[in-house]
């Protein structure tokens, strides 16, 4: 049997090329080995998404990406979260295996109480238990679908390790194997796509190269990365600029080791490193732009799309809550 690859995206805005290196392109990747499951996460969307209007589009907008980008939903199961109630079921089952402790060590809980102790406010400002919980949605997920290998950014590598967590306490309770264990799948070379800032490039920053911009808007927001106030003659380090870094996702070997030749003897200021970048991103994401213009145009073949592998989803599901309703006693 070949071994399932599981990943969602959360539908809280457009999708930039962090997304696209870090999270669709090593799970397109691997669907090509593995069975691959990939989902949109709108119920871990809801916790952050409260105007209906924009949920609904993001839900979308994801979803028209990972099509864009090459997904195959023929041959990967492609559904929406909330289309499977039994996320929710399992959920609640796995509450019962679920240290409160274990939640109070998420990095993402963390920092928002840590935010509010800053600012002097109650430590749960502004948390909800959504927030609160997403990691054990997010090992519902997981779990679910006997995962083996989830594809994510290096940020979601704790959320797997609590999938896994949780996952063991079940087995550890029945003495058996009942719920497979998941580990992540994060590609170190572009584990984190740096922002325009020079940050992780992240909605949350503001900082994004959006995945879908218009071909203007794209120029636009590249010549925006921020710069040293190096001249044009100085040589540069190629591998101190994030505008490098970002070239070497879209470039092929040679093109890399000719601009750092040109970095590197001097005579080229940012603004024609901007402009090679743009070259190269455009070049990639022209073809993909399209794609996804045409599938937006259509939003009910979209749905159908969504639907079907849900259906194929639910199949599955079905399996894994009977086996645990069985091994629990509520059968
Ligand atoms: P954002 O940080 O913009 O809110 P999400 O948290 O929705 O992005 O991330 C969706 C997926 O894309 C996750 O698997 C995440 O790890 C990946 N990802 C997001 N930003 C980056 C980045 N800058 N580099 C690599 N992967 C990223
Ligand atoms: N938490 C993930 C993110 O922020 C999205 C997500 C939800 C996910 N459920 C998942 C990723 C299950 C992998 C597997 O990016």
């Amino acid at each position: 049997m070949k071994k399932v690859s599981l990943t969602g995206i959360k539908p809280t805005g457009d999708l930039h090329i962090g997304n696209y290196f870090g999270a669709i392109k090593p799970a397109l990747e691997l669907a090509k080995e593995y069975d691959a499951r990939y989902f949109i996460a709108d119920y871990h969307g809801l916790n952050v998404m409260k105007n209906p209007v924009e949920l609904n589009t993001s839900i979308r907008k994801v979803a028209a990406g990972w099509l864009a980008s090459g997904l195959d939903p023929q041959s990967v199961i492609f559904y929406r979260q909330s289309s499977i109630p039994e996320v929710f079921e399992l959920t609640t089952m796995l509450m019962a295996f679920t240290s409160k402790g274990l939640m109070n060590r998420a990095h993402a809980y963390k920092a928002a109480v840590q935010e509010n102790n800053e600012k002097g406010d109650d430590p749960d400002a502004g948390v909800n238990m959504g927030l609160f919980t997403y990691p054990v949605l997010m090992a519902a997920d997981i779990i679910l679908f006997d995962s083996d290998v989830v594809p994510v950014g290096k940020d979601q590598v704790q959320h797997i390790e609590m999938a896994q967590d949780i996952a063991q306490s079940v087995n550890a309770n029945y003495g058996k194997e009942l719920l497979k264990a998941p580990q992540a799948a994060v590609r170190e070379t572009v584990a984190v796509v740096p922002g325009l800032d020079g940050r992780k490039m992240s909605k949350s920053y503001n900082n994004v190269i959006p995945l879908f911009a218009p071909e203007k808007d794209l120029r636009k927001t590249i010549m925006r990365i921020v710069t040293n106030s190096q001249a044009v003659e100085e040589p540069k380090d190629p591998d101190s600029s994030q505008i490098f870094l970002l070239y070497k996702l879209f470039a092929s070997h040679d093109e890399q080791a000719a601009l750092a030749g040109r970095y590197r003897a001097g005579g080229m200021g940012w603004g024609e490193a901007k402009e090679e970048l743009f070259r190269v991103i455009n070049r990639e994401l022209t073809p993909v732009r399209e794609q996804y213009d045409a599938i937006m145009a259509d939003i009910p073949a979209l749905d159908r799309i969504l639907e079907r592998g849900a259906e194929k989803a639910r199949h599955i599901a079905a399996a894994t809550i009977k086996r645990f309703r069985k091994a629990a006693g509520i059968d």
